[in-house]
């Protein structure tokens, strides 16, 4: 049985993280899997509890940015980056200084993922702990990232020495990573920051480095693996106005189906099992992970349709997670 830590057990957590083990904790995205990112035994823990393959990198999870430069060389750009953005969903990649984090962390690679949550709680229990922690997504490698820490148990339970639960976080989809060894810096991830925040600050960032061609090495290792997949197929409606004729071809096809959309559609179908994404692209990203997981737990339901959306950066970190989800099947209208 894992523990469930609030705020007055931070020391115990973080006691736990400076024994080698495995503590959850929350962020403004979604929950991660931390642990002292300078004990190799206890990064390998990692991979092992989340079943992760083991040449995808970590992230390294910071209480502020003083905690990068033991690490990486912090360059003007990413100064500019960590005052305007941190604590925030912003992954930050940089050069490595030589012999300071373990190749269980980097994966080899002489580049890292730095982030500083928005999580009050999270950045004290790093700060009581003195150390870095790694922090994946605190989910089974594969399934949906855990917004709640019911989803972290629900994966995980028996397998970490507990989770700092702070209620759902917020976002609900996973940071933006911005590599800023590369010119011009790539978003290698979108995320709730975009383009139109980073452009002013730095300049031209290059977008195309996430929409990953089938045959194309991925530039973050982690997009070439499956990814947020439910049992059931997920197919992806473009514009609501075809929601109708997708219901109509689910019908047909004599599966038992689902609805993840909006209430204004959702109110149409009342007698389909549905998950609501609440009436905006906001409410959309922060409900997605746990309308896939919640599907799982309805396994009668084979084929979930799924709601689009456009126009707003937050959208397209959704779409690139629901894609992702759906294996890249959209209705053909
Ligand atoms: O919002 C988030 O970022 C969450 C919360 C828990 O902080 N964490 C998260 O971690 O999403 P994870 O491990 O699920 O995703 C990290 C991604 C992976 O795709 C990994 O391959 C990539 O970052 N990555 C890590 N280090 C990298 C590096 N040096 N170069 C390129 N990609 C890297
Ligand atoms: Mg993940």
């Amino acid at each position: 049985m894992s523990k469930r830590y609030h705020e007055s057990d931070i020391p115990e957590a973080a006691a736990a993280l400076k024994r080698g083990e495995l503590v959850a904790f929350p962020t403004e995205t979604v929950y991660g899997l931390g642990a002292d990112a300078t004990n190799v035994t206890a990064v390998g823990k990692v991979y092992a509890a989340k079943g992760r393959p083991s040449d995808n990198p970590l992230i390294v999870t910071v209480a502020d940015a003083d905690m990068v430069g033991q690490y990486a060389t912090i360059t003007p750009l990413a100064a500019k980056l960590m005052q305007a953005f941190w604590p925030g969903p912003l992954t930050i990649i940089l050069n490595i200084l030589p012999g300071r984090l373990s190749m269980k962390v980097t994966g080899g690679l002489q580049t890292a993922a730095f982030r500083n949550p928005d999580n009050a709680l999270t950045r004290k229990l790093i700060a009581t702990a003195g150390v870095p922690i790694v922090g994946p997504s605190a989910n089974t490698s594969g399934k949906p990232s855990p917004t709640t820490a019911d989803h972290v148990l629900h994966d995980l339970d028996g397998k970490i020495a507990g989770v700092l639960d702070d209620g759902p976080t917020q976002v609900g989809v996973e940071s933006a990573i911005i590599d800023l060894t590369v010119t011009p810096p790539a978003i290698l991830r979108p995320g709730a920051i975009g383009p139109d925040e980073l452009e002013p600050l730095i300049g031209h960032v290059d977008t195309a480095a996430h929409h990953v061609g089938q045959n194309e090495a991925p530039k973050a290792p982690g997009m070439k693996y499956k990814h947020y997949a439910p049992a059931a197929q997920v197919v992806v409606v473009d514009d609501p106005a075809q929601f109708s004729a997708a219901v109509a071809w689910a019908k047909q096809t004599g599966q038992v189906f689902g609805l993840l959309a909006t209430d204004a559609i959702l109110a149409q179908y009342p007698t389909i099992p549905s998950y609501s994404l609440g009436k905006n692209v906001q409410s959309a990203a922060h409900a997605l992970f746990a309308g896939l997981r919640w599907f799982d737990l309805h396994p009668d339901v084979t084929l979930v349709l799924a709601q689009a959306f456009s126009k707003t950066e937050l959208s397209a970190a959704y779409m690139n997670r629901l894609l992702k989800s759906a294996g890249d099947m959209h209705f053909q209208g």
